[in-house]
């Protein structure tokens, strides 16, 4: 930190979910002292980042605070002596999120941010940026902090830390936010009474509940929530179909699943809504759309001054709140309880050391401790959480490297996609809808355009449909 206090950097400054964050940082005003907050984003943000900069400003000036706000395009510079450094970038903007998930579906393959094909394409076009950052960070800000929560934000984390080399990462979600407000609420108590333990990776997770006197509680809870006749789902995201798991299933489990495991405990059935949600034009990304485009004419309001209640319409509130917690937590040594992506070394024993786990842990000055989870009792769980390792693993070479047969293969391990003549076409068609923003399948693309006429025509009329 600089004399004159602490820099924080947000890459993707642009995004809708900006006011969160400095709302956030307003709110810890006593434990944070800030002189600088840079919001960065690319010419294709400009308007974005103009709009909810202007409101940033706006909300710091009505907080009565001196922090400088500062608007800019240029990543490099606007990196210099920063200590935190937190990235919420979309590479190809949403219209790479439509993609992401019409392609898939019109195959009747599930197309989702972070899951099955989509996800696989969201982490082959970030990886090489977050990757970028953190060169430009070894040169700018060698000492600081990068706090993660793009998507997928798992993988993106693990390429941070075991591609670029940069230790001080850690990466974040919000759906661990959501299943513990749920489980208190399930036995009537407070969240501080209980201690959630979480563990898995980012959107495969799983959490087991105990009360002070260590008492485990997950069943009751487990009960009350997947019992047909108990208190039903509570504490779901505003951005997937709130399906019912089974009740017997999870029980055998003893262990609450997070909100994701819907795409494959109930693969059937979300598959069936999100190709009823295709057929209709309003996929998520279709419907975010709307609602970022509501939101940004809100934040045009000269008078607005505070983040408005609408933001809670998005699947990632309170994203940006954790990471202003992760940031005070470091700051000033807290100890606050949080679950986060980071280095396994050891936590889980069923998956390797360098392995990026997300857990339960506890943020000091020096980063991330988490807690002892051991092995997983249950085969089912051991079982599929190696699975969806390994191919987060395999997902990230084929990220790095561009190689056709890496990605082919991340494709048939994702339980999402069925493998064969199908999950190829779909990994062509999808190389050459995201031509611009992967260089590193450059070779393979133009070969696809060269021979592959079908398949472009495909697309092409697709993308027109939409
Ligand atoms: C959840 C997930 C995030 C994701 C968000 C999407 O919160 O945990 O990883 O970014 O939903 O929300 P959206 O409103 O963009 O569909």
């Amino acid at each position: 930190m600089s004399k004159d206090g602490l820099k924080i950097v947000t890459i993707g400054g642009g995004s809708s979910y900006t006011p969160e964050l400095i709302e956030g940082y307003i709110l810890r005003q006593e434990q944070l002292p800030i002189s600088e907050i840079v919001l960065v984003d690319i010419d294709e943000g400009r308007e974005k980042l103009e709009i909810v900069g202007a409101m940033a400003k706006r909300m710091v000036k009505a907080a009565d605070l001196d922090w400088k706000v500062t608007l800019t395009y240029d990543r490099f510079e606007a990196l210099k002596d920063a200590d935190y450094v937190t990235t919420q970038f979309r590479v190809g903007l949403l219209n790479a999120r439509v993609k992401d998930e019409r392609i898939p579906l019109s195959h009747g393959v599930l197309g989702q941010e972070t899951n099955g094909a989509g996800g696989l394409f969201k982490a082959f076009r970030t990886i090489p940026v977050i990757l970028d950052i953190i060169e430009d960070m070894k040169v700018q800000c060698p000492n600081a902090w990068l706090i993660n929560f793009t998507n997928p934000a798992g993988m993106v984390t693990e390429a941070a830390i075991n591609i670029g080399g940069w230790e001080r990462t850690l990466g974040l979600c919000n759906v661990p936010i959501g299943h513990t407000k749920a489980g208190a609420e399930a036995l009537g108590m407070d969240e501080e009474e209980l201690f959630f333990h979480y563990a898995g990776i980012n959107h495969f997770h799983w959490h087991r509940i105990f009360d002070k006197d260590g008492n485990e509680r997950t069943h009751e809870v487990i009960d009350k929530i997947y019992d047909p006749s108990g208190v039903g789902n509570k504490g779901d995201m505003e951005n997937i179909h709130a399906g019912l798991f089974h009740y017997e299933q999870i029980k055998d489990l003893n262990m609450l699943p997070c909100g994701y495991h819907r795409y494959y405990y109930l693969a059937d059935e979300m598959l069936e809504e999100s190709i009823k949600d295709f057929n209709e034009g309003k996929t998520r990304a279709q419907v975010v759309k709307g609602t970022e485009a509501d939101l940004f004419e809100l934040y045009k309001d000269p008078e607005l001054d505070y983040k408005p209640e609408e933001l809670t319409l998005r699947g990632g509130t309170h994203y940006s709140d954790a990471a202003c917690e992760i940031i005070a937590s470091i700051q000033n040594n807290k100890h606050t309880q949080m679950v986060v992506s980071t280095k396994n070394n050891g936590t889980i024993t069923d998956l390797p050391n360098s392995a990026v786990v997300e857990v339960s842990g506890v943020v000091t000055a020096k980063g991330f401790v988490p807690y002892n989870w051991g092995a997983f009792e249950h085969p089912a769980a051991r079982g599929s959480l190696q699975l969806m390792k390994a191919m987060e693993e395999t997902t990230i070479r084929a990220a790095v490297s561009g190689d056709y047969g890496v990605a082919l293969q991340a494709f048939t391990m994702n339980p999402l996609i069925p493998a064969g003549h199908k999950a190829k076409t779909l990994l062509d068609q999808m190389l050459y809808a995201n031509k611009k923003y992967l260089p590193q399948f450059a070779e393979k693309i133009k070969e696809i355009e060269k021979y592959q006429l079908d398949d472009i025509n495909y697309i092409d009329k697709l993308m027109e449909s939409n």
